[in-house]
């Protein structure tokens, strides 16, 4: 039975010198526990399993495969830059698995919230399963396992694990950040040096754009989920907001206006930003963002992305709405 109770002397990881003494520490028992055997890492580019990843890559090297699985429902340029960091910066073993077709066919027409989270995480697993049943040797799985997921839901949470694998892939687990909670995986991350837009990005749920893309998911929508959370992200780390603002993002959803461009009519999709602060996400308040940079950004969204002509701003604390729309 593992031990999953953070021990009362650990120090508040806060500095970069107490940092660069848990990742001497980790370095270590990383080596210790794998040997000279392989490990096998689901890499969302999330915070969480990059930071794991930096850790093993700095540990045990080739030893290590990085999954990063592209279900289609990511941020605009985030497989690249997993790519990018891990392969090309880090010399990374990184299998990139391009989904995204697998993943859409299956969500066509599926319209109810909670289902399109099942299909997105069933079909995760079965991704994942089947790149591991290509790789030979592999006898631990790493997982950005962090406190809170222990603290909150006894097992770790769907997000941060691969249980419902198999029986006969059931590796033992690395889960070199257990006992950390956030604000501590983020100093370490960056200690070890990933970018800042990596360490201190703001949550991003499991399913991805797929919560954002309103009712049944279809390719074009999807691509207005993508593009205007682009400019959004853009514009508001232009304007001091990224870091500021706990999470922001937009949502497209499933109906229809009149509107005019270029003096023809059309009869395209809004885009609803969402920009909410909060301590734990329980509840939330609304960002109260500069009127002058809503009318640019509305500019922005209505004149490059393709599909849509309007802009709404979300004036609804949690409750009584949630944060994402689904
Ligand atoms: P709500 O919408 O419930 O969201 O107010 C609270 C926080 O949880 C995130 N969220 C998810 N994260 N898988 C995740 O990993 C999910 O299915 C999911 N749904 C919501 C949401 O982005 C917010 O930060």
């Amino acid at each position: 039975m593992a031990n999953n109770v953070r021990p009362e002397t650990m120090e508040r990881i806060s500095t970069p010198e107490l940092a660069r003494a848990f990742i001497a520490e980790q370095l270590d028992a990383l080596r210790a526990q794998i040997g000279d055997k392989k490990v096998l890492l689901a890499l969302s580019g999330g915070v969480d399993s990059s930071v794991v990843a930096a850790l093993l890559i700095k540990a045990v090297g080739k030893q290590l495969t990085c999954v990063h699985v592209n279900h289609g429902l990511l941020r605009k340029g985030e497989p690249e830059q997993v790519i990018r960091v891990f392969r090309d910066e880090m010399d990374a073993n990184l299998v990139y698995v391009d989904a995204v077709d697998r993943f859409l066919d299956k969500l066509a027409g599926v319209a109810e919230p909670e289902q399109k989270r099942k299909i997105i995480g069933a079909e995760f697993i079965r991704v994942f399963e089947e790149e591991a049943r290509k790789l030979d040797g592999i006898e631990f799985l790493a997982q950005g396992t962090i406190y809170p997921d222990i603290l909150e839901s006894g097992p770790v949470k769907a997000h941060h694990n691969v249980g419902g694998l198999p029986e006969d892939l059931q590796f033992e687990l690395v889960e070199p950040l257990k006992f950390l909670y956030k604000d501590e995986v983020r100093v370490v991350g960056h200690e070890l040096g990933l970018p800042d837009n990596m360490v201190y990005r703001q949550p991003f749920p499991g399913p991805g754009l797929g919560v954002r893309c309103v009712g049944a998911i279809t390719r074009d929508r999807l691509e207005a989920v993508r593009e205007s959370d682009a400019i959004l992200r853009e514009e508001f780390a232009k304007n001091g907001l990224e870091g500021k603002v706990w999470q922001y993002f937009t949502i497209v959803p499933d109906f229809k206006s009149t509107g005019i461009k270029d003096g023809l009519r059309t009869y395209d999709w809004p885009v609803v930003i969402r920009a909410v602060n909060t301590r734990d996400a329980v509840t939330a308040t609304v960002e109260d963002v500069p009127f002058a940079l809503l009318q640019h950004i509305t500019g922005r969204i209505t004149s490059e992305v393709k599909g849509v002509n309007r802009v709404l701003f979300d004036l609804t604390p949690k409750p009584s709405g949630t944060i994402e729309w689904e």
